[in-house]
């Protein structure tokens, strides 16, 4: 198999962020060239969005209601090793202490003790906090307020996503196997301790021996329709590109994006604008409109 890594910023972000995927892309890509594995290519290329603040992962990360900032990110192997943190707090990089937790026999740690395994695994404290966020937190609070958006047991309705900049993530192949990682702040409007589907296996990511998927969107749909396994079950029969586009249509009403990659292909399809960029030999391309 040859190397490829895909990369993207969220459904909904701008195209003009390419900028940053190309260089999460070409991060990835060098480290499949050098180490040739794909789970160290998926968590370098997520590193590189998480620390650009302009992304809702890492540093930029969304506000709960209450001001707190609690992470989700996960990471698979296509040998089906994972490893997840939920609502963490107070580090630079999720998606790192997620690929430290999959060298423990657990799978997710969440809240206080996912902070606390961060810390004694060395990763030191840093608070993820930008003006930009701290921006987003008041304007929902004043819609809030003024009775712009629907109280919780209401749907979800398009509109409110409008601004939306979901989470950021990546699949990779190496020549033995796939891998997808994924990093999030969250979505608008979090009540303290919700958890997304970026922690979850199967639902943000997922990885086996056909090839690896990353799902960026509202959590809680993808949640429901598990929606990156149900894409992975997909691609043997449809190939990648149709089986992301058949993933971003179950999610009809719901800003929904996709990425994946199998032994020969690879697919990008989003219900909006996505910047996003796949690499690989002779092979550089961004965006989807
Ligand atoms: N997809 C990011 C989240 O809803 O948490």
């Amino acid at each position: 198999m040859q190397h490829l890594i895909i990369t993207h910023g969220g459904a909904g972000s701008p195209i003009k962020y390419r900028d940053s995927t190309e260089k999460a892309a070409k991060k990835g890509y060098s480290v499949l060239r050098k180490k040739g594995n794909a789970v160290d290519a998926v968590i370098e290329a997520v590193v590189v969005l998480e620390n650009d603040p302009r992304f809702n992962a890492g540093t930029g990360s969304r506000m709960r209601l209450n001001g707190s900032i609690e992470m989700d990110a996960s990471v698979m192997g296509s040998n089906l090793k994972c490893g997840a943190v939920a609502g963490i707090k107070n580090v630079k990089n999720p998606v790192k202490v997620a690929r430290k937790i999959m060298e423990t026999p657990h799978i997710l740690l969440a809240g206080e003790e996912a902070t606390n395994f961060a810390r004694k695994n060395n990763f030191r404290y840093y608070n993820p906090a930008t003006k930009e966020a701290l921006k987003k937190l008041e304007e929902t609070k004043n819609k809030l307020k003024n009775g712009k958006i629907p109280v919780w047991a209401k749907k979800w309705k398009k509109f409110e996503y409008k601004k939306f900049t979901g989470t950021v993530g990546a699949v990779a192949r190496d020549k033995k196997g796939f891998a997808a990682a994924v990093s999030t702040g969250g979505t608008s409007f979090m009540l303290p301790g919700r958890v997304g589907d970026s922690a979850l296996i199967g639902c943000g990511i997922y990885a086996g021996r056909h090839g690896a998927v990353c799902a960026t969107g509202v959590g809680e749909e993808i949640i429901r329709h598990i929606l990156s396994k149900s894409v992975y079950d997909k691609i043997e029969i449809l190939g990648p590109q149709k089986a992301c586009e058949l993933g971003v249509s179950l999610l009809k009403n719901f800003p929904t994006g996709l990425i994946a990659v199998s032994k020969d292909g690879y697919g990008m399809a989003c219900s909006e604008n996505m910047a996003c960029t796949v690499a690989s030999k002779n092979l550089l391309k961004s965006g989807v409109q």
